[in-house]
């Protein structure tokens, strides 16, 4: 029985792969390499020393969809396919409306024809708005402010209203904190298009000489030192929290949501100083203007997820650093290197 991961070529879903590899899943991957290379996944091959099962489809397209079913036998998705850029949503909204709704309202229906039933779905802490305290637990209240968190908003209640009427079909709905990191080899890390918008893309390219400066968005918040407050996690420990999701679902079904994050909240000066501790240099940085629609702070209460699926992260910030940093560095053109 195999493990159908959409938008496995991508970031989480590579490192996914390979603790699904390490779990004794099988693994079938779709993605259209919308935001990915081909690179990342012959690299994870390596890693787990062999090949995988890839279609290179759009998840939005029932038809294909169906090819991949009829041809394997799948037990459970990994639903990561999706795009993720918070500007780009609000310069282009019917893109991301279009691409992350549609392609789960396909997914969901052709699980159900092939009689599928657990679905694990890549949800946000940006599901949480602007937050009324922290640490956030999973029953706060929900909101988003811009397309793409409206799109994780509006999927979670999709997926909630069809549960009612499908009980049959399990779902498992992960809001991630902010991933960073990479896999110890070094060899698949985070590689996005462009000038990064998050944060420790940036740095790490400012580290390696291809951006000059960072700059700090906001100086002035309520936090220790007035940056503003995140939950990083590593990257392998989210992977792992799939493989501890997909579990609970098989031998506990229902509907369920998580906090994946660690539950420990650093500023951004306090990555920046992580950050050169890890790579042995100083980071050049400037205090700018607060990026609009920023919040102050954001860390997880992940009592939930320890208790109910026994996930704890492992990796610490110093450690979270080093990895970015080994990828970074040996790779400093991303994949294209
Ligand atoms: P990513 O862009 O690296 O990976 C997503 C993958 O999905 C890419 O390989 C892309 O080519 C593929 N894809 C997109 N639309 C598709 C479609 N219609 N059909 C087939 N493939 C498609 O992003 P990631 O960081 O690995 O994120 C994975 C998921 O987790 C996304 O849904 C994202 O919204 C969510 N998430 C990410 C973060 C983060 O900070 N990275 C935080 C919270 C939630
Ligand atoms: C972290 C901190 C910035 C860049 C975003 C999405 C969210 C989720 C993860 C998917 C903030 C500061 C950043 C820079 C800076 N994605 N910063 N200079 O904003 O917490 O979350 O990615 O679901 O939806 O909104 O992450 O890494 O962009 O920012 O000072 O050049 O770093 O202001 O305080 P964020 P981030």
């Amino acid at each position: 029985m195999s493990v159908l991961v959409t938008g496995g070529a991508g970031y989480i879903g590579t490192h996914t792969i390979i603790e699904l590899d390490k779990a004794g899943y099988e693994v079938v991957v779709v993605d259209n390499l919308s935001n990915s290379k081909l690179t990342g996944l012959r690299r994870v091959e390596k890693i787990i020393g062999k090949s995988i099962k890839f279609y290179e489809m759009d998840v939005c397209c029932e038809d294909s969809l169906r090819k991949v079913f009829a041809a394997e036998k799948i037990n459970s998705v990994i639903h990561f396919a999706g795009l993720k850029a918070v500007g780009e949503s609000v310069a282009i909204p019917l893109k991301y409306y279009e691409n992350n709704i549609v392609s789960t309202i396909s997914l969901v229906k052709v699980m159900k024809e092939f009689d599928c039933r657990n679905l694990v779905f890549s949800s946000s802490a940006t599901v949480y708005g602007n937050p009324k305290s922290v640490p956030i637990n999973e029953s706060f209240p929900l909101s988003a402010t811009n397309p793409y968190g409206k799109t994780k908003l509006f999927i979670e209640d999709i997926l909630r209203d069809y549960y009612h009427a499908n009980p049959e079909l399990n779902i498992a709905l992960l809001r991630y904190f902010n991933p960073i990191g990479a896999h110890k080899s070094g060899t698949i890390g985070e590689d996005p298009n462009g000038i990064p918008n998050n944060l420790m893309p940036y740095i790490t390219q400012v580290a390696i000489g291809k951006l000059e400066q960072l700059s700090i968005y906001g100086s002035d918040y309520k936090t220790c030192d007035g940056t503003g407050v995140r939950d990083y996690i590593h990257v392998s420990d989210l992977a792992n929290g799939h493989v501890l999701a997909i579990k609970k679902l098989e031998t506990a079904p229902g509907i369920v949501t998580y906090n994946l994050g660690t539950g420990n909240g650093y500023s951004v000066i306090q990555m920046v100083k992580a950050f050169e501790r890890a790579c042995g240099k100083k980071i050049n940085y400037r205090l700018a203007e607060r990026r609009p629609g920023d919040i102050a702070e954001c860390f997880a209460d992940p009592i939930l997820a320890k208790k109910e699926l026994g996930f704890e992260a492992k990796f610490g910030l110093d450690e979270m650093c080093e990895d970015c940093w080994r990828w970074q560095s040996a790779n400093p053109n991303g994949y294209e290197s």
